[in-house]
């Protein structure tokens, strides 16, 4: 199966709303799924424009923060299949390791399993190489067993472990991930 990564557009919006409407979350550490429903279909045009370009951003402990610059990113295999995004600091080859790290993703439950998450993280990995990042820290759950393999699986050297922010008792493992061109 071909995995694509698309840029979010208002022709996948309506699988995008699908997705939500079956309960997935976008954001692996807290539900934004309903808030995001909410917002698209009050105005979806508004809704992509704000994905896109938004200045800010929400942090799973309710801090409104500024957003780092991203390359935001749908995976498709024919359908929607979930989202995974690349954040940086633009001239900054190495964020200071932070319990989040570079690279999110969010495969939907029904399409999990199949490698998607793995490949789609290796796709990005190009992306990071782009930009002109030699390597990206990306951080999972300690009990997230599927994530954790996804990163190693594409070279991930792990790095320590930081306190979980809204999971007491869990910690946060972090890798570093390097990358390649294309
Ligand atoms: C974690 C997640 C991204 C994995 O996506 P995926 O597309 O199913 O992952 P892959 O199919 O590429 O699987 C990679 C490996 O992890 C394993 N795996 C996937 N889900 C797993 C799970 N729930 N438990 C144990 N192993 C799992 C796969 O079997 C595969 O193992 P293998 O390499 O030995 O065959 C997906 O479950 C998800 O989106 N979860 C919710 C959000 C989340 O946790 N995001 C990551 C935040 S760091």
């Amino acid at each position: 199966m071909t995995i694509t990564l698309l840029r979010p557009c208002l022709e996948w919006l309506p699988a995008y709303e699908q997705a939500l409407i079956q309960g997935w979350s976008p954001n692996a550490d807290s539900n934004n799924g309903p808030q995001q429903l909410m917002a698209l279909r009050a105005d979806p045009e508004r809704f992509l424009h704000e994905l896109r370009n938004s200045t800010t951003v929400r942090q799973p402990d309710g801090r409104v923060v500024p957003r780092l610059p991203a390359h935001d990113f749908w995976i498709s295999d024919g359908e929607f299949c979930g989202r995974i995004s690349f954040r940086f600091e633009w001239g900054v080859k190495e964020l200071t390791p932070t319990s989040y790290g570079h690279v999110g993703y969010s495969i939907v439950p029904w399409k999990q399993r199949r490698g998607y998450a793995t490949e789609a993280l290796r796709q990005v990995l190009f992306v990071a190489h782009e930009e002109g990042f030699a390597r990206v820290q990306i951080t999972c759950d300690d009990d997230n067993e599927g994530s954790r393999k996804v990163i190693l699986a594409n070279g991930g050297i792990p790095d320590g472990t930081f306190p979980h922010l809204t999971r007491p008792g869990h910690r946060k493992l972090s890798f570093w991930v390097p990358t390649h061109a294309r």
